[in-house]
């Protein structure tokens, strides 16, 4: 992590946002860029991570939802796949203990039944270990899909017998991976893409989306803080005209 002086900014003049959900996208052309193997970038991908948490934390942003490693991701190289669950075992058996000082508790979104027996159990013990903070709630979304949530919420609603006459936007929500957690107010994708990627497709109905030019690694708190003002400056209205 780099040493540099934090920058003073002035929170007074941002909105913060109490949700925010970020496609972590172009650690692949990063690490290209760089004449390093796409590997180094995810390595980069999760120490910029930590200075992300880290300025969430900061700013005091409730919840943080990060695009880990979604359902399409299995159809990478394998040896892209392995490292991408390296990285995530190491995530969950070393920097656990830090995000748990830091006060941080760990959800995770998506099927863990489709990962290893080891890093389910790793995923388990990292959720119950930090799973009475309240500074910043992380929700990994790793094997995640929208559409998979969606179908997988719509098998339990079967399973539970409920009658369609009981059936509103609310009773759904509880049934997705992200129960009793406020929406995303704001869902950013370094890198400038502009594709929603199957994320959080219920759930960001109505977030605000922005794409920003950098990719993943070099996304740090000031960035950061760039994104949050342009939210700031834009007017949510839910569908409604302006008051
Ligand atoms: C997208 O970049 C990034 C991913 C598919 C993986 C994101 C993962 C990390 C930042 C590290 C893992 C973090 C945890 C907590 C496990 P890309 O590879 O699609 O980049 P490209 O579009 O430039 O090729």
């Amino acid at each position: 992590m780099s040493n540099r002086q934090k920058e003073p900014l002035d929170l007074t003049a941002i909105k913060v946002p109490d949700h925010i959900a970020i496609i972590m996208d172009g650690n692949g052309r990063w690490a290209r860029r760089r004449g390093l193997p796409r590997q180094a970038g995810h390595r980069a991908g999760v120490e910029n991570l930590r200075r992300i948490i880290d300025a969430c934390v900061e700013f005091g942003i409730k919840v943080l939802t990060i695009y880990a490693f979604s359902t399409e991701n299995w159809g990478r190289p394998p040896s892209e796949v392995r490292a991408l669950m390296r990285i995530f075992a190491r995530v969950l058996d070393q920097e656990v203990y830090e995000l748990h000082e830091q006060g941080v508790c760990l959800h995770h979104l998506g099927d863990l039944s489709g990962i290893s027996p080891d890093l389910q159990a790793k995923v388990k013990r990292a959720i119950e270990l930090t799973k009475n903070n309240d500074r910043l709630i992380l929700n990994v979304a790793f094997n995640y899909g929208g559409r998979a949530e969606i179908i997988h919420a719509v098998k339990q609603l079967l399973q539970d017998n409920v009658p369609a006459d009981a059936m509103n936007e609310e009773l759904f929500s509880n049934y997705l991976f992200t129960k009793g957690l406020s929406d995303p107010d704001l869902v950013i994708r370094t890198s400038g893409e502009l594709r929603i990627s199957n994320f959080l497709i219920w759930q960001a109905a109505y977030a605000e989306y922005l794409a920003v030019p950098e990719y993943w690694p070099d996304f740090d708190r000031e960035a950061l803080y760039k994104a949050l003002l342009a939210y700031s400056n834009r007017e949510r209205r839910f569908g409604l005209v302006t008051a």
